[in-house]
């Protein structure tokens, strides 16, 4: 049964990636006392960054590497070298700084010039870690999400096919406005999570953040607002710039 999303709003950025490294040292230890191991979903762009340096130093000890799993809810269609790429954003602020095994560490093989191709091989990836049957969608213990300007979350963007997509896992999403494929996890995956916890911050987001929140415009404009986990927490952590136009901020 899914529960109200909690809205949480941080003063200033470094307080919230403060409540966001939190949030993952909270979800981890709990999914790890629970079954084992834990599997989050990192996000791209650049807001994560500060949480990511954050885990790899100060949240460093408190956390259990060997039994986190790490997965992405989107990538860019470039190499892992590449500038723009997500995996190598992660693997410069924290992946290379902490005693993961490479074994744990599950990328999107983007350099893969044949879209498609590449999200079906990720989609076969989390089909076996995950032991899913046809049909199945893995249960994620932590998905964190952004949103873009526009409303984007992933790489789920406005008016893309993507966000119709009701039985694959992951998606090379056509996104016309950048002339490129997006990889990308589905809405039907998003959804299944045990947790899913948005990082939004600036200013330049508070008019699409007021739209996902306090606003009956369609999903099919501002895609972030589709995020709703049948059987698990949503959470929104906001600095106050990007709250700006709530109401109730
Ligand atoms: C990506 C992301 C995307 C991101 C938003 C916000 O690959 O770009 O996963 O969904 O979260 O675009 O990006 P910023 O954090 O850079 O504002």
């Amino acid at each position: 049964m899914s529960s109200s999303p909690e809205i949480r709003i941080l003063t200033t950025p470094q307080e919230l990636f403060a409540a966001a490294a939190e949030e993952v040292v909270r979800s981890a230890n709990e999914a790890i006392a629970q079954h084992g191991r834990f599997t989050i979903a990192l996000s791209g762009g650049s807001t994560p960054k500060n949480l990511f340096n954050l885990l790899a130093t100060n949240a460093r000890a408190s956390l259990p590497w060997d039994r986190m799993f790490f997965f992405w809810g989107d990538e860019r269609h470039v190499p892992p070298t590449d500038p723009d790429s997500n995996y190598r954003m992660a693997e410069e602020a924290m992946l290379s700084k902490i005693p993961v095994a490479a074994g744990n560490v599950f990328r999107v093989a983007a350099e893969n010039p044949d879209a498609a191709a590449a999200a079906e091989a990720y989609e076969q990836t989390l089909r076996k870690f995950f032991a899913l049957a046809p049909g199945e969608f893995p249960r994620f213990d932590l998905i964190l999400l952004g949103m873009g300007p526009d409303g984007h979350t992933a790489s789920l963007f406005p008016g893309t096919s993507g966000l119709q997509e009701k039985s694959r896992l992951v998606i090379a999403n056509w996104v016309e406005k950048l002339k490129t494929h997006r990889l990308s996890f589905t809405f039907p995956v998003l959804n299944a999570a045990a947790c899913v916890t948005f990082l939004v911050s600036g200013t330049d987001k508070a008019p699409a953040l007021h739209s996902v929140l306090e606003s009956d415009a369609p999903g099919e404009q501002y895609p972030a607002k589709l995020v709703h986990p049948s059987d698990g927490k949503l959470i929104w952590l906001i600095d106050r710039a990007a709250a700006s136009q709530l109401a109730a901020k």
